[in-house]
């Protein structure tokens, strides 16, 4: 790509459109889990996420979810509307896994949260993604109730479209933005990248859990799911 690089992601890179108020962002032929400690280069992974991303924010921007999603100008990058990020990870919860289970007590890996719960943890890698309190949050003059409606909305739409396809959406990262006038938009990538994906019923794992316990190949279940929402969405 000939436009000039702004900045340079974990998996993504993200361009200069020469529009002060659009971006590009190429998602990599690149994956890492634990901070970045373990790296693979799929081929085609960059491709599978983008264009997974690409739709399911379709579908949420159709649903009145004001995201960062413009258009798709080829199959692993992304026009964007550019944002200042807020650095809070946004992360909702409809199964216990993960951190969630590690770092409480009592609580099963598989279990139902009802209600669904929202929480935000610091987005720098260099302080271990710490979990922040509502409280912290607005200390960092961020207002975390924006965020949490969001969430839940986003949360409410991608549930219905997985449970179509037969899928369980355990739990999934999102980040915001704001626009140069201050309006708040749905930012980064939503992928099985930065979600779980259970089949219902054998529990069959299609996220990156895939990569970071070792058990499969991703790019072939990320595939799988791009497929199904394809048919199905
Ligand atoms: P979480 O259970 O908090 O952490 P981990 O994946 O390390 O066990 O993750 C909840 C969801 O958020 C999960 O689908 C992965 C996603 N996520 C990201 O995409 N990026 C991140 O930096 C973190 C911490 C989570």
């Amino acid at each position: 790509m000939n436009n000039q690089e702004l900045m340079h992601g974990k998996v993504k890179t993200l361009y200069d459109t020469g529009d002060a108020e659009k971006v590009l962002i190429k998602y990599e032929d690149k994956v890492t889990a634990f901070d970045g400690k373990m790296v693979d280069y799929p081929d085609g992974k960059g491709k599978v996420c983008c264009l997974i991303s690409a739709l399911l924010f379709e579908k949420l921007s159709a649903a009145g979810i004001r995201t960062h999603y413009l258009d798709l100008p080829s199959l692993n990058t992304m026009l964007c509307r550019r944002l200042t990020i807020v650095p809070v990870e946004v992360i909702c919860r409809n199964i216990a896994a993960g951190s969630l289970v590690k770092n409480t007590d009592g609580l099963k890996e598989g279990q139902l949260l009802q209600p669904p719960i929202v929480e935000f943890f610091l987005k720098d890698d260099a302080k271990g993604d710490p979990l922040l309190t509502e409280d912290r949050v607005r200390l960092m003059g961020v207002d975390p109730e924006p965020l949490k409606e969001q969430a839940l909305m986003v949360n409410g739409q991608l549930q219905v479209l997985f449970t179509l396809l037969g899928f369980d959406l355990v739990d999934f990262k999102l980040e915001f933005g704001y626009d140069g006038h201050g309006d708040l938009y749905l930012a980064d990538e939503l992928s099985p990248d930065s979600m779980r994906l259970w089949k219902k019923g054998t529990q069959e794992r299609f996220d990156k859990d895939l990569f970071r316990k070792d058990e499969g190949d991703i790019v072939t279940a990320y595939k799988h799911i791009l497929t199904q929402l394809r048919q199905f969405a």
